[in-house]
């Protein structure tokens, strides 16, 4: 167990529920974390008003940034500026670049919504919904430089049920992503979390 609270920076490019969740955790001493910084891919990214709210420094990006390749090398400057320890993207919609994994090398964790291999892409919930599968789910894994892939550290299953819409069934999946993910946050915060040499993820204290 670290003495000090983990520095994390999170990745955001929309309403940032996700972001809420931590920030809340954070604040009723739940997770031994501290929020050095939000960056976001959009400049009218709700995530960024949360973060405003909540007193955490704000990086707001813009397509100009991307279209330019300048997003990635301000972002791993920025994170290292405010001494992130680790990323945690939180429906952050673009692919992260080179730079940002040579400064933080299996250190950018990811949460997605169905259970990964299954369904990646920004559409899991419907493309689980419509492929007709009983169980989907939620993932966090490390991330690498392809959408929705690198190794797995937890995963949640939810059942589809016989009366769900799509809506509904995005409900409980969203519910699972807020246990799921401060409960990750936690195991790493406490230092449980290791990534082999086979990269495969081991947890110790986990389930
Ligand atoms: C979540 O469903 C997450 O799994 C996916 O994007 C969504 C973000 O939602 N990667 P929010 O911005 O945290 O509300």
């Amino acid at each position: 167990m670290s003495d000090s609270p983990l520095k994390i920076g999170v990745l955001v490019s929309g309403g940032g529920t996700n972001l809420q969740k931590i920030i809340d955790e954070i604040a009723a001493d739940a997770l031994d974390a501290e929020i050095v910084l939000v960056a976001s891919s959009r400049p009218d990214a709700f995530g960024l008003e949360r973060a405003k709210k909540a007193g955490i420094p704000v990086l707001a990006l813009g397509r100009s940034y991307y279209d330019a390749g300048t997003a990635d090398p301000t972002i791993a400057r920025a994170m290292q500026d405010a001494g992130a320890e680790y990323l945690v993207m939180a429906g952050y919609m673009r692919l992260i670049g080179p730079e940002v994994f040579a400064a933080y090398p299996d250190r950018v964790i990811n949460i997605h919504p169905a259970l990964l291999p299954s369904f990646p892409g920004a559409h899991g919930i419907q493309d689980a919904f419509d492929a007709g599968v009983k169980v989907t789910g939620v993932t966090v894994h490390f991330a690498n430089e392809v959408y929705d892939e690198g190794p797995i550290i937890a995963q949640r299953a939810v059942s589809v049920r016989e009366d769900d819409t799509v809506e509904s069934l995005e409900e409980r999946i969203h519910a699972t992503e807020y246990e799921i993910y401060p409960w990750v946050l936690r195991r790493l915060a406490a230092g449980d979390i290791t990534l082999g040499a086979d990269r495969r993820v081991h947890v110790a204290n986990g389930e």
